[in-house]
């Protein structure tokens, strides 16, 4: 199973965001059963909380539902996870900080990189804004990004890992 996380700094707008998109998409691709992923948060704020209401609003008007409940990166997430995407360059800072305090070493670049490195439309800064204090046609913006994004750190992870989409399920009722 490949493991990716999602990490921004609160966990209850851009990453629970990027794991629900990125979990759909996932599905679409018939990959579920080889890549799966979660969300954590660089500060312990919203631990046990539901996603911000704008990310809800935003995902539910693409018919995405998410039970994600926050939680804060942890020291065993740092192994656990194959891929560790994050939204900022603060936050990459934050990771990339807490690795080499408790692991000793630099995290690789396969492992941990900001998710827009994958953006095809990326124009100038690599990041997802952070929409906390914004409105919701900020949201929408960040919810493309991470679409655009999405799709692409799979076509990576299809490639890196040798995947192969899973043979749909066969139908009862065919010969
Ligand atoms: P996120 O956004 O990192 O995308 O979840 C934020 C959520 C909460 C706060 C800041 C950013 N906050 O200050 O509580």
């Amino acid at each position: 199973m490949v493991k990716v996380l999602f990490v921004c700094l609160g966990n209850i707008c851009r990453s629970p965001m990027a794991e629900s998109i990125f979990k759909q998409l996932v599905q679409e691709r018939q990959l579920s059963s080889q890549i799966s992923t979660d969300s954590a948060g660089i500060q312990g704020w919203h631990v046990g909380k539901s996603p911000d209401r704008r990310t809800l609003e935003v995902l539910s008007e693409h018919n995405i539902e998410t039970s994600h409940v926050g939680q804060k990166l942890s020291v065993a997430d740092l192994t656990t996870y194959n891929h560790i995407a994050v939204m900022d360059e603060a936050n990459f800072e934050a990771v990339y900080n807490f690795y080499y305090e408790n692991l000793n070493a630099t995290p690789p670049a396969r492992k941990l990189f900001l998710i827009r490195d994958f953006d095809p439309e990326v124009e100038g800064v690599q990041e997802v804004q952070d929409p906390y204090y914004e409105d919701k046609k900020v949201f929408r913006k960040v919810f493309d990004t991470l679409r655009r994004s999405c799709n692409a750190l799979i076509d990576y992870i299809v490639e890196e890992h040798n995947l192969t989409p899973e043979e749909p399920a066969e139908d009862e009722y065919s010969d």
